[in-house]
């Protein structure tokens, strides 16, 4: 009797658990990540950035950034310079295989994406990703560096084919 009253209230724990997990991404209040690890925090069940695809539903694409298309063809030069910049850039946060497991991801708030789940969602755009990459995480607050001072606009799109072929 004892043991089945034990046993619905912890899965209605766990429940709970799951759909705030699921719902409110980021916005977890203190002990509810408990049991999910303090690297998934901010991260949807697929480990996309739920603060970013939130402030775009909320306020669209940026217009500096809106209709912006890849203007660099898909070929192997490119690719490999895509590369190279993602291991120079990007690797510490986002992990050699893009999943969000480097060693700078820990302890970040929301933590990195994971870009291989990212880049297959229908708002991955080619503005979204230009957007994401040259204003980092200064419009949603999170510890991405804003890479437009730092690389060209051609890098930035040979980092866009590079991430799509994640
Ligand atoms: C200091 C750590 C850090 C570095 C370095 C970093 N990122 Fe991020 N990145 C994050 C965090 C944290 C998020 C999740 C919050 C957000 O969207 O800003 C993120 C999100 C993203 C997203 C959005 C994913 C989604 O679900 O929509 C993309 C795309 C991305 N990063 C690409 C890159 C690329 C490419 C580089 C290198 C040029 C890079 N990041 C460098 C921390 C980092």
């Amino acid at each position: 009797m004892k043991s089945t009253l034990i046993m619905a209230v912890a899965l209605g724990g766990l429940l709970f658990t799951a759909l705030a997990g699921a719902q409110m991404g980021g916005g977890m209040g203190p002990g509810m990540g408990q049991g999910m690890g303090r690297s998934m925090m901010g991260r949807g069940p697929e480990g996309v950035s739920i603060v970013r695809h939130r402030f775009v539903m909320a306020n669209g694409i940026d217009k500096k950034y809106a209709g912006k298309r890849n203007p660099l063809a898909l070929t192997d030069d490119n690719l490999r310079a895509g590369k190279a910049l993602f291991d120079t850039n990007c690797v510490v946060c986002h992990g050699t295989s893009g999943k969000g497991d480097g060693p700078g991801a820990k302890g970040l708030n929301p933590a990195p994406a994971d870009l291989t789940a990212a880049i297959a969602m229908p708002i991955a755009g080619n503005a979204y990703l230009d957007w994401t990459l040259s204003e980092g995480g200064v419009p949603v607050g999170s510890a991405m560096p804003p890479f437009k001072a730092s690389l060209s606009e051609e890098d930035i799109w040979k980092l866009v084919l590079y991430l799509r072929s994640l």
